[in-house]
């Protein structure tokens, strides 16, 4: 069974389930740069194994890979024109970083969501990765200078102009959500957040509250907790040491080849808001893992959701 295709939203486009996520594109570490994931062709065969799975979405970043790794997927895609129309493009936009490439000075970090700043970084998205359209665009993280009649006024422009076809946000609160949602007469689709069994705040500051009431499939980013979940000298910490043990019981309960990320992607998927869960491995074993859950079948029950809670946590529920 393909990885299933599900409406982001109900007024949202469909994607599939399961997202390829590119934030370590060409380094699986996260930092150094790995020559073999750095090629176009590399890219292209990540992209073709993907779609042969159901995983017809991908999520990039402007920022990622320091602000080349779109132009690497565009030119991996470059190799194959026609896979465009057979998968959704999701980037993001927002964060500004010293780098070569501004033309005017940049010295610190910050966020950037001005009129000017959204819409050149979307026509440079478009450009690098050789497409007429975004299937949907990201504000990356919070703006603490967020004017919201700004960004609506942009985002409405984009759309009207066919190029950014969905709106949402990431790492974004509550009370941002709203904000911005009150300046729009078409819906945010999507707010991507950190969501693993290692970080479970979006269930209790209200973002995923928000999601449900708000019909929006949040997406899971570092579902796995950036790989942190499979450490291998637990000792000093309890918390992954629990959670492993946990992860394990399921997994066994399932049967002898179920593997403790299937079971991590499956507690997201236990959710009632059934989450987009944006993968990062570049292995293409372990991404017939994952799409493997719906073949398998593998869904938690509430005893089994509330253990992996449990270890997590550190303490039962009250
Ligand atoms: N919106 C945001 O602010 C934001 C922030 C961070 C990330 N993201 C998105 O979320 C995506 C996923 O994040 P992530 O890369 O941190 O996801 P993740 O799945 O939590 O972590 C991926 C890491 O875990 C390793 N891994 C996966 N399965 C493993 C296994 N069975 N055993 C050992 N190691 C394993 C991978 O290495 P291998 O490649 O070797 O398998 C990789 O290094 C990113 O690509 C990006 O698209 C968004």
């Amino acid at each position: 069974m393909a990885v299933p295709q599900v409406r982001l939203h109900p007024d949202g486009p469909s994607v599939s389930q399961l997202v390829f996520g590119t934030w370590r594109l060409a380094n699986s570490n996260g930092w150094e740069a790995d020559p073999a994931l750095a090629t176009p062709e590399s890219v292209l065969e990540r992209i073709e194994a993907c779609l042969k799975l159901g995983i017809t979405t991908f999520d990039l970043a402007d920022i990622y890979g320091g602000y080349t790794y779109e132009e690497l997927f565009g030119k991996g895609l470059a190799l194959k024109p026609e896979l465009r129309e057979k998968m959704q493009i999701i980037t993001k936009t927002g964060i500004k970083i010293p780098n070569d490439m501004w033309s005017e000075k940049v010295y610190v970090n910050h966020y950037d969501t001005s009129y000017e700043y959204i819409k050149s970084q979307v026509e440079r998205s478009l450009r690098l990765l050789g497409t007429t359209y975004l299937d949907v665009v990201l504000i990356h993280r919070l703006d603490y200078l967020l004017d919201a009649d700004e960004v609506a006024k942009v985002m409405k422009e984009l759309r009207q102009e066919g190029k950014v076809k969905y709106w949402g946000v990431s790492n974004h609160t509550y009370s941002q959500v709203e904000l911005l949602q009150s300046r729009l007469d078409f819906p945010l689709v999507t707010n991507q957040i950190e969501f693993s069994p290692a970080h479970l705040e979006g269930m209790d500051d209200g973002t995923l509250d928000q999601c449900q009431r708000l019909r929006m499939k949040p997406m899971c980013w570092s579902p796995l907790g950036g790989g942190a979940i499979f450490k291998k000298d637990v000792s000093e910490d309890p918390k992954t040491e629990r959670l492993q043990k946990a992860l394990k019981t399921v997994a066994e309960q399932f049967g002898p080849d179920v593997t403790l990320d299937q079971v991590a992607y499956a507690f997201l998927l236990r959710h009632p808001t059934k989450p987009l869960i944006v993968l990062g491995t570049n292995k293409l074993d372990r991404l017939e893992g994952a799409a493997a859950i719906f073949e398998k079948n593998i869904q938690l029950d509430r005893q089994q959701f509330y253990l992996i809670w449990e270890a997590s946590k550190g303490n039962s529920v009250p």
